[in-house]
């Protein structure tokens, strides 16, 4: 394989329960740009990087040494300037995730040195309190704008709900609830829809985020029904997710915010 344009390095890798990781990946011979937490670059690797074992076969590349680049979610946070951490879900019969699940610590991958997305805490009021909503993978971006923004003296309220398949995919767990611990206006509440695939029986909360929702438990835990004049919610991950949870939201008055139309959620579709 060339080697010309893979121009970053992973120094870490840490996997987590079935077919997810996270990755440190450092410029090689190059300095990373400013950012903001909740934005994304772009990775890849050329078609003849070596597919996984147990990854599904995918027909001849006619281009074999092109680059095959794909969107994502930077983890870390921008206080760290030093390297990047992506949290990466194996798709089986993916383009380029069986390829970069193959990588090891020392091993070279491209990343774009162009960092992007609107997909960031400044499109919400200072003041405004946050619900963070996340499938799968989607958690990426909070985890980097959690790590930038809490304090134990936080005045503002933020709530993750996550959902997941099994507790297995709950990346990231510890540390959020670790910081719940530190900062009492932050809550953590992961939700899992396969309750049945669980190693020993799970006691938290089964279904979809949307059920969360719907429950009400945010207005029991804060002591007030986050509406559309103190919250807003971002929204990350899986597009059906995505367009249920605007549907929700838009029967209690949220609205989608746009450049032109300003309005109280925030969306990053992840496909
Ligand atoms: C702004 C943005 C940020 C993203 N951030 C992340 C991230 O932080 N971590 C990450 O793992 N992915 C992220 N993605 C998705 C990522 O870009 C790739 O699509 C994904 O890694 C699959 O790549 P692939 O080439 O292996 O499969 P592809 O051939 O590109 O995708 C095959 C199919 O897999 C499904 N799929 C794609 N991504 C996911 C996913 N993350 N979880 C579940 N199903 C999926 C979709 O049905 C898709 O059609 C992000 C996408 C966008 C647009
Ligand atoms: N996570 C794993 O164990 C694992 C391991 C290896 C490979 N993979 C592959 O990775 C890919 C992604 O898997 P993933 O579980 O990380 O991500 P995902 O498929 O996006 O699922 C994440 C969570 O979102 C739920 N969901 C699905 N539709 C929804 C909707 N309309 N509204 C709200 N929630 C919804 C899923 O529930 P459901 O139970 O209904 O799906 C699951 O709980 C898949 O292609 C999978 O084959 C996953």
């Amino acid at each position: 394989m060339s080697t010309a344009k893979l121009n970053a390095i992973i120094t870490q890798r840490h996997d987590f329960g079935t077919g997810a990781w996270v990755i440190h990946v450092v410029p090689d011979g190059w300095t990373l740009a400013d950012f903001e937490a909740g934005q994304h670059t772009a990775l890849g690797l050329p078609g003849t990087a070596p597919r996984c074992k147990g990854s599904l076969a995918e027909p001849p590349l006619k281009k074999p040494e092109k680059l095959i680049k794909r969107a994502y979610s930077i983890v870390s946070s921008p206080l760290e300037r030093d390297r990047l951490e992506f949290y990466l879900v194996l798709i089986d019969g993916g383009a380029l995730t069986p390829r970069l699940y193959d990588l090891r610590p020392g091993d070279r991958l491209w990343m774009s040195p162009k960092i992007t997305g609107s997909f960031v805490l400044s499109q919400a009021p200072p003041d405004a309190n946050l619900v963070l909503v996340a499938t799968g993978s989607g958690i990426a971006p909070y985890v980097s704008m959690l790590r930038t923004i809490l304090k134990p003296d936080i005045k503002r309220r933020i709530a993750l709900l996550h959902g997941v398949r099994t507790s297995q995919d709950l990346g990231f767990m510890k540390e959020m609830l670790a910081m719940q611990r530190v900062s009492p206006h932050f809550t953590y509440i992961p939700t899992i829809s396969r309750p049945k695939n669980e190693i020993v029986t799970w006691t938290g909360r089964t279904g979809y985020v949307q059920q969360i929702w719907e429950s009400r438990a945010l207005s029991d835990i804060w002591g007030f029904d986050p509406a559309p004049e103190n919250t807003h919610i971002f929204l990350s991950g899986s597009p059906a997710m995505i367009e249920s949870m605007v549907d929700h939201l838009g029967r209690d008055g949220f609205t989608e915010h746009t450049r032109t139309n300003p309005g109280h959620i925030h969306l990053e579709k992840y496909w």
